[in-house]
């Protein structure tokens, strides 16, 4: 029974750090075991949250598929830029739309018992590390579960082979490791 974990980014740019991280991680769980499924949120463009229009329209399709995508998981890795010391707009929307519950659903039942490693990189000095407070507040508010472990990559610019592969080895092995942890807890939990 191997674990299954989405991974994705905050950010949607083509060239993003944080795009190459979550895949560092990716790679560790995967090799740990796990069954990791890599989502593009540029792939998943949702309007910007707005209770008169969720009143209107619902859920919109993306935003339902993102949150089907999320229930099928036991556990996410998620790599978040940090803007202006928080998460990005795209990663806080989509969450927001994921967690509002479909007719009839009580509450946040959709993530508990869901398992989660956060991560950062950024050009800056300190990784990107303050968004990770807000990002663990974050999914703790919609019942996931966020392993203390989590990783903040400074000078992001240099941190990357064009391979997607980091230049510092023991870098490399520490974000496989996130990866990995989170593939050892989640087989325990599932067992
Ligand atoms: C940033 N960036 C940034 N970096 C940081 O370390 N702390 C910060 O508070 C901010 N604030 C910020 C705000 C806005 C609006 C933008 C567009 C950018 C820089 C950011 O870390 C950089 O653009 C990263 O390369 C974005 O991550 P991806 O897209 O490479 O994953």
């Amino acid at each position: 029974n191997r674990p299954k974990i989405l991974a994705f980014a905050g950010s949607t740019r083509e060239a993003s750090y944080n795009k190459l991280l979550v895949k560092v991680a990716a790679a560790g769980a995967t090799a740990a075991g796990a069954e990791v499924t890599y989502v593009d949120l540029r792939d998943l463009p949702m309007p910007l949250f707005d209770e008169d229009l969720e009143a209107k329209e619902g859920m919109p399709e993306n935003a339902r598929k993102l949150k089907e995508l999320m229930v099928a998981h036991d556990g996410f890795l998620i790599a978040s830029p940090e803007y202006n010391s928080s998460i990005t707009p795209v990663l806080k929307n989509a969450i927001d739309w994921v967690s509002r519950p479909a007719p009839g659903e009580p509450g946040l039942v959709a993530f508990t018992g869901k398992v989660a490693v956060i991560m950062s990189a950024s050009p800056g000095g300190m990784g990107g590390l303050r968004g990770l407070v807000h990002l663990r507040s974050i999914l703790g508010n919609i019942n996931v579960l966020v392993l203390p472990d989590q990783k903040a990559i400074p000078q992001a610019f240099e941190a990357f082979n064009a391979d997607g592969t980091m230049k510092d080895p023991k870098q490399q092995d520490a974000v496989e490791n996130l990866g990995a942890k989170l593939s050892n807890v989640l087989s325990k939990l599932i067992a």
